[in-house]
C-alpha cells in the first residue's frame, strides 16, 4: 500500500526510463512548479535553512534552459508565498536578496537564452533592492522572444482573487461595466496572469502533496504531477519524467 502510494505521488507508477526521448508533440505550453524542500534539504545535510534556498537556486537555472530547449512557453515558479512572511526575519531577509544573487548571475545567461523575465504577485512590501532587481530583468528582457520566465514572488491566490473581485466591483460601481459582463474571460483578464494561459503541469517537489494557496484559479483544469524530491535535488530528468507522465494523461475538461 505504501509503495503504491508514494508511486502515486511519482506520477501513478506510469514511469519510463528516464533516458528515453522525450516525445517533442504534446508538449504542455505552460508548466508552473512549487519549488518546495530547500529547508529539510539543508536540515539532512546538517546546513542552516538557508544553505538550502542557496542550492535550490541553482536548480533554476538548469530548470529554465531544458524547459527553454523543450519548447515550453512559459515557465512560472513559485519562490515566495505572502504566507513566507511568517518565517523567521533572517530568513526572509535572505530569500529576498535571492532575486539579486540570481539574476545577478543569470542575467547574460538568460538574455543569451532570449528568456523573458516576468514577475506575478504584489508589490508591496517587496524591499527595495528585491523589486529593483526583478524590474531591472523584466526590463532589459522585455524584447526578448523565447521563454517567459514568471517569477511567483509574494504571491498568494487568494489576495489575488480579491483584487481581481475589487477591481471589477469598482468598475461595476463607476457604471464602466455592468455586474453581469463579470465572466470567466473578465476575471482572467484581471488576474496577475493577465495574458498568459492557464498551467497545462503542476510540478510540486518534497512530497507535500497541497497548493499552498498557489494559482487557485488558474489550476482549475491543470495536470497535477507530485514528487519526494526536494528541490535542490530536483534535475532536467525529474522534470523531463513529469513531462513524459503529462504527455500520457488524458485531459477531458468535463467531457467524455
Ligand atoms: C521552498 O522550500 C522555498 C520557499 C518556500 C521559499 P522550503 O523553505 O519551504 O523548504 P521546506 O519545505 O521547509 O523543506
Ligand atoms: C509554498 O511552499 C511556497 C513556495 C514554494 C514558495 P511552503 O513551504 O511555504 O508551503 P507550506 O507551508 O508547506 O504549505
Ligand atoms: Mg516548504
Amino acid at each position: 500500500m505504501l509503495e503504491k502510494f508514494s508511486n502515486w505521488k511519482d506520477g501513478f507508477g506510469k514511469k519510463k526510463d528516464a533516458s528515453e526521448e522525450l516525445e517533442l508533440v504534446s508538449i504542455p505550453k505552460h508548466v508552473a512548479i512549487i519549488m518546495d524542500g530547500n529547508g529539510r534539504w539543508a536540515k539532512k545535510k546538517g546546513l542552516p535553512r538557508i544553505a538550502g534556498h542557496r542550492e535550490g537556486m541553482k536548480v533554476i537555472n538548469k530548470i529554465v534552459r531544458k524547459a527553454n530547449e523543450l519548447g515550453i512557453e512559459t515557465l512560472t515558479l513559485y519562490a515566495f508565498s505572502t504566507e513566507n512572511w511568517k518565517r523567521p526575519k533572517a530568513e526572509v531577509d535572505f530569500l529576498m536578496r535571492l532575486p539579486e544573487l540570481f539574476l545577478g548571475k543569470e542575467l547574460p545567461v538568460l538574455m543569451e537564452e532570449n528568456v523573458k523575465v516576468r514577475l506575478m504577485g504584489s508589490k508591496e512590501n517587496l524591499p527595495p533592492h528585491t523589486l529593483r532587481a526583478v524590474e531591472t530583468a523584466i526590463t532589459k528582457t522585455n524584447e526578448n522572444t523565447g521563454l517567459i520566465l514568471n517569477f511567483a514572488l509574494n504571491y498568494g491566490g487568494r489576495t489575488e482573487i480579491i483584487q481581481a473581485v475589487q477591481t471589477m466591483a469598482k468598475q461595476v460601481q463607476e457604471g464602466l461595466i455592468t455586474y453581469d459582463q463579470i465572466d470567466e474571460t473578465l476575471m482572467a483578464d484581471n488576474l496577475m496572469t493577465n495574458q498568459l494561459p492557464d498551467p497545462d503541469l503542476l510540478i510540486r517537489t518534497s512530497g507535500e502533496i497541497r497548493l499552498s494557496n498557489f494559482m487557485l484559479w488558474q489550476l482549475a483544469y491543470s495536470e497535477f504531477w507530485f514528487t519526494e524530491v526536494l528541490w535542490p535535488d530536483f534535475t532536467e530528468i525529474h522534470f523531463e519524467e513529469a513531462i513524459r507522465e503529462y504527455q500520457h494523461r488524458g485531459r477531458r475538461y468535463g467531457g467524455v
